[in-house]
């Protein structure tokens, strides 16, 4: 007598895009049926992982981190649960849910926090769905660190995010700058509306201010800090995107030629915008090589990052009040 349920619940969907491995349903099967704890089901499913080779950037690095983190969500766990609840042992429907959320990261190659709804950003929780980036700057970690020593946290007043997208950057910014209100825009209005879901659960609807805009098209006043996670991916990146990326809008990620189409309306303009003392920080990623040769006079500070990432770069007003084609 086989031990594993007659269930076709792991069965490949009609109209499959992507190549699933053959055996993928059995072993979803006898997962179910044989595996108890967390632990178990994690190695199975980073096993799984790897093997099916999905592409890892949405908050994760490895499979294992990726397993943890859909195994958690359906044992009803936050992200690093005390060590010794590892070995606690799931019930069938928890085991069933886990087993359930790897095969479709695998089979659908969803991104994990569309899967789950959740979002990790500089330790504040986010709702997460596709009207917005699955949030993962690197700039958190400086948002953190209130962009020391080139601001001080308690004297900035005003703060302007271009590309909000689900407003993670926006709120971890009302967070680490308390007396500040923050200008949060974006031409999405999908993603403002997610963005305001995440204000209100934060509590910080009164000090984000959203507003659509075309980078600064809507925006008046200068800012202490404007902060940026705009569309840098470039042309040749986008026509070989993993299909995790697929899942995102291309409005998040699409940037022209070089990626920097985006990138250079932002920098011609900050200068006017900044106040005295005021800086401009902003991601560019893997297009700071197409960035430093477009701009090869311009000082760029790349800031160090120790959570991993690259190409965030900062400008101080100064440096912008001479930016070519600032005027
Ligand atoms: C890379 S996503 C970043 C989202 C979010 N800040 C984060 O870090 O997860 C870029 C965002 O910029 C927005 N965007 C694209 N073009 C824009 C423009 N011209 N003006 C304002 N926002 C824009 C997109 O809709 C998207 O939400």
């Amino acid at each position: 007598m086989s031990s594993t349920p007659p269930s076709d619940e792991f069965a490949t969907p009609a109209g499959e895009e992507t190549p699933v491995p053959d055996d993928l349903d059995v072993l979803a099967r006898e997962a179910v049926a044989e595996l108890g704890t967390i632990a178990d089901l994690v190695r199975w499913g980073a096993a799984r992982l790897d093997g099916a080779g999905v592409a890892f950037g949405h908050g994760t690095g490895d499979a294992v981190d990726e397993a943890m983190v859909l195994v958690l969500h359906a044992a009803g766990l936050r992200p690093g649960p005390p060590e010794p609840l590892f070995a606690s042992r799931l019930t069938t429907r928890e085991r069933r849910a886990a087993v359930g959320l790897i095969v479709r990261r695998i089979r659908e190659r969803v991104p994990a926090p569309y899967l789950t709804g959740r979002a990790w950003f500089a330790g504040l929780e986010l709702a997460c769905d596709r009207r917005a980036l699955v949030p993962r700057s690197p700039i958190a970690e400086w948002i953190e660190r209130g962009f020391e020593p080139w601001l001080d946290p308690d004297a900035v007043e005003r703060v302007l995010e271009i590309g909000t997208g689900g407003g993670a950057i926006a709120i971890a910014c009302a967070m680490a700058f308390p007396g500040a209100t923050i200008d949060a825009v974006d031409v999405s209005d999908d993603a403002l509306a997610l963005a305001r879901e995440n204000c209100a659960a934060h509590g910080v609807e009164d000090r984000v201010r959203l507003s659509r805009s075309d980078v600064y098209a809507g925006v008046r006043g200068r800012y202490d800090l404007i902060v940026g996670n705009p569309p840098y991916v470039d042309a040749e990146t986008m026509a070989s995107l993993d299909p995790e990326y697929r899942h995102e809008p291309r409005i998040g990620l699409e940037a022209g030629p070089d990626g920097l189409d985006c990138v250079r309306r932002i920098l011609a303009e900050a200068g006017g915008r900044l106040r005295s003392g005021g800086v401009l920080v902003c991601e560019v990623g893997a297009s700071r090589a197409a960035l430093e040769r477009a701009f090869p006079t311009t000082g760029f500070t790349w800031l160090e990052l120790e959570r991993g990432g690259e190409g965030v770069f900062l400008l101080t007003g100064a440096q912008l009040a001479e930016f070519p084609g600032t005027g």
